[in-house]
This record gives C-alpha cells, sequence and structure tokens, in this order.
C-alpha cells in the first residue's frame, strides 16, 4: 500500500524541511531550516520532535552548518564539522538517537581525513539520507514485529506521540498499530493527552486520525480508571533511550502508565529502533533527564494557569524500569528479559537465548 502520510522531514533542493509540529492539529506547516541555529531551535522548540526524528534533522543539520562553508582541506572541513556536532547535540540531551546520528556524521569526516572536501561534502550527504531511510525500513520492521503482539480487536493505549511524527517511516509504537491494522486486525488506540505539552492530544490522536484508526484521547490521570475498566489489552510506548539493562526512559508520564499496566496485569511494551539504545550505559540512573522551561507548565497552551511565579519542575523524560516492561519491540525483533543478555545478544549478534514467547497477563498484578 502506498504511504501517503505527509512527509516529517525532507532534505530539499540543498535544504532541511521540517513539518512545524508546534502547529499542529490546528495547521500542517512546514518549515525551511537555512541555517544551523534554525535546525538547532526547531529541535529545541519541538517543530522536529521523537528521538529519530531529532536525529535525521541533525544530520541534515550537519549539511546545513556545512553548506557554504570555504574549507580548503580535510583537516578544516572536520573542523567545523566537529563545532556543528557539539552544537547540535546540546539541543536536547535524553534521545540518544541525536547523538548517535552525530557520530556516523563525524565518522564519514574522520575516515575520509586528506580527501577533498566536496568529497568529504557529497558522503556527508549521503550519510544523512542513509540515516533518514534506513529509520523508514526500521520502522516497518518494528511495526511487523510489533503487529504479532497486537490481537485483532485489541484496544491499545499509547503515551505521546511514537509515530510517523517522530520518525523517518511510519513510527514506532504507532508503526505496530498501523501495521496490525493493515492486516485487518481492527485496532483501536487509547491516546494520553500527554502533558504538559499534549503530544498525545495534538500529535497522536491528529496521526491516527488522518490514517483512519479508531482512537480516543484521555487526560493523563485517567489511565487508572481505564484500565480498571478493563479498556486497555496493552500498553506500547516508544523510548528515548535504552540502558544496556533495559530501562527506558520516554516522555513523562510513561513510568506512571507502566507502573498502572503492571498494576492491572497488562502488558506494557516498549517499541524502539536499535538506534534508541545506549549500551555504555549500565541502568537508567545514567540517562540524563532534559529539564524544560517551566513556562510549559504554567502557561503551555498559550494560557497561564498557575500563579505567576510560583515553583515548576519540569522534566520532560522519565525512566522505566525494566522489570516493568513486558518487551522491547525492536527491529531485530522481540527482546524479553532477562534484558542484559537478550540486548546484547540482539542487538551485538551472538546468541539469542532470552528471547522467549509472548505470555499475556505474566506482567503480574502488584506493583513490583
Ligand atoms: O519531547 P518529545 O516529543 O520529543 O518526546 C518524544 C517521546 O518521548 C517519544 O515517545 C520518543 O521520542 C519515541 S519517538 C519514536
Amino acid at each position: 500500500m502506498p504511504d501517503t502520510r505527509p512527509e516529517t522531514i525532507a532534505w530539499e533542493d540543498g535544504r532541511l524541511k521540517i513539518i512545524d509540529q508546534t502547529r499542529l492539529p490546528a495547521e500542517l506547516s512546514y518549515v525551511y531550516c537555512d541555517t544551523v541555529e534554525d535546525v538547532w531551535d526547531a529541535i529545541k522548540q519541538l517543530k522536529v520532535r521523537g528521538a529519530p526524528a531529532i536525529g535525521i534533522a541533525a544530520a541534515f543539520g550537519v549539511l546545513v552548518a556545512l553548506r557554504n562553508n570555504k574549507a580548503t582541506s580535510s583537516d578544516a572541513l572536520t573542523k567545523k564539522l566537529d563545532e556543528a556536532v557539539s552544537y547540535l547535540a546540546s539541543a536536547r540531551p535524553t534521545a540518544v538517537n541525536l547523538k548517535w546520528a552525530l557520530e556516523r556524521m563525524r565518522s564519514v569526516a574522520r575516515n575520509m581525513k586528506g580527501q577533498p572536501p566536496d568529497r568529504i561534502m557529497s558522503a556527508l550527504r549521503e550519510e544523512a539520507l542513509l540515516i533518514h531511510d534506513e529509520d523508514r525500513n526500521l520502522c516497518r520492521k518494528i511495526g511487523e514485529h510489533g503487529a504479532r503482539l497486537i490481537r485483532s480487536g485489541a484496544t491499545v493505549l499509547t503515551h505521546c506521540n511514537a509515530g510517523a511524527l517522530a520518525t523517518g517511516g511510519v513510527g514506532t509504537a504507532l508503526a505496530a498499530i498501523f501495521v496490525a491494522n493493515e492486516k485487518r486486525k481492527k485496532v483501536r488506540v487509547i491516546a494520553d493527552e500527554t502533558r504538559p505539552l499534549l503530544q498525545g492530544a495534538r500529535l497522536t490522536a491528529w496521526e491516527l486520525m488522518q490514517a483512519g484508526i479508531d482512537v480516543t484521547l484521555i487526560c493523563d490521570n485517567m489511565a487508572a480508571q481505564v484500565m480498571r475498566e478493563g479498556k486497555v489489552d496493552l500498553v506500547i510506548t516508544g523510548a528515548d533511550r535504552i540502558a544496556a539493562n533495559g530501562d527506558a526512559a520516554n516522555k513523562i508520564g510513561t513510568y506512571s502508565v507502566a507502573v498502572l499496566a503492571r498494576a492491572h496485569g497488562i502488558p506494557f511494551y516498549v517499541a524502539a529502533p536499535s538506534s534508541t539504545f545506549d549500551l555504555t550505559l549500565r541502568s537508567g540512573e545514567e540517562i540524563p533527564i532534559e529539564q524544560r522551561s517551566p513556562d510549559e507548565v504554567t502557561e503551555g497552551m498559550g494560557k497561564r494557569t498557575a500563579p505567576r511565579n510560583v515553583n515548576v519542575y519540569n522534566p520532560a523524560f522519565d525512566v522505566t524500569p525494566a522489570r516493568l516492561i513486558t518487551a522491547l519491540i525492536t527491529e531485530k525483533g522481540i527482546i524479553r528479559p532477562p534484558y542484559k543478555r537478550a540486548i546484547t545478544a540482539a542487538l551485538c549478534g551472538g546468541s539469542s537465548r532470552g528471547h522467549k514467547k509472548p505470555a499475556r497477563g505474566k506482567a503480574g498484578r502488584g506493583v513490583a
């Protein structure tokens, strides 16, 4: 089936074009990023957001940064590139895909030391396009694996937006739903609105409705009641960074959903490509959590909803401990506990022990 979704990110005539997600759902509009500062701002302000999408945007951001450079040697070009990489990496700290994509760009230049700058530039362009293209394929594979976990007629609860808007393809968590529905499983979705910036309400609800998928929006604080009423069969979310032990950082509120899922015996899955795993971190304790402006909490939707100068704490992400995650859905397949061994086997090759068959309800009834 041809994919008619609007492209979240495009490289068009040497310019980076993105959907401005801050304007959705009111308006589907695009912005061009002509300078590296434009790219940094677009990532910081969440015009482009979602772990894989910011990695892709940053890779193109390197091209934007080097576009008009007059470097006459590979060393001069690499110096400029290093500056762009450090600058773009500083836009958001949690999603490891940002650093991952930038490091890929950096190694292209490093491996071509001594070669003419124009040759290095075309290799960098190829690499950015490849990162984008690969993500499209990874999303599809994640969707195929994830769809196997969804039975016909099931209702999936999701948090934030891990769809096409967050990736270079059909998404991660939402990919499983898109593919399941292509297989005529008639899956329904409950979307948490996802305070404070409402990615669930503004983006997931919009994206699913565009695709003709049955979606019901709830406020975040309704999830427990909805689960208690037996309306949720499984939860699937995305991730911004997954540590070697399977702990997964995702949009703030994901951890609460995982605790609730465990309390109600509902399987909780995290869908992510291998570029979201950070095997240099032993556990989620080491994942840097982005702190964002208090304004997002006190006047997120342009209207003041709290007293001026009130103290605000606004972490943009939380970490769900691996013990609450039923399985990780990746392009390599479904990874099940014990995670440390299974993640290494799936991502670095070798033994695939630790991959077990799905078992609905095995998540346990009490909060672990
Ligand atoms: O702050 P955001 O909107 O960039 O947060 C996005 C998420 O938390 C997503 O769930 C995650 O990046 C996975 S996207 C496939």
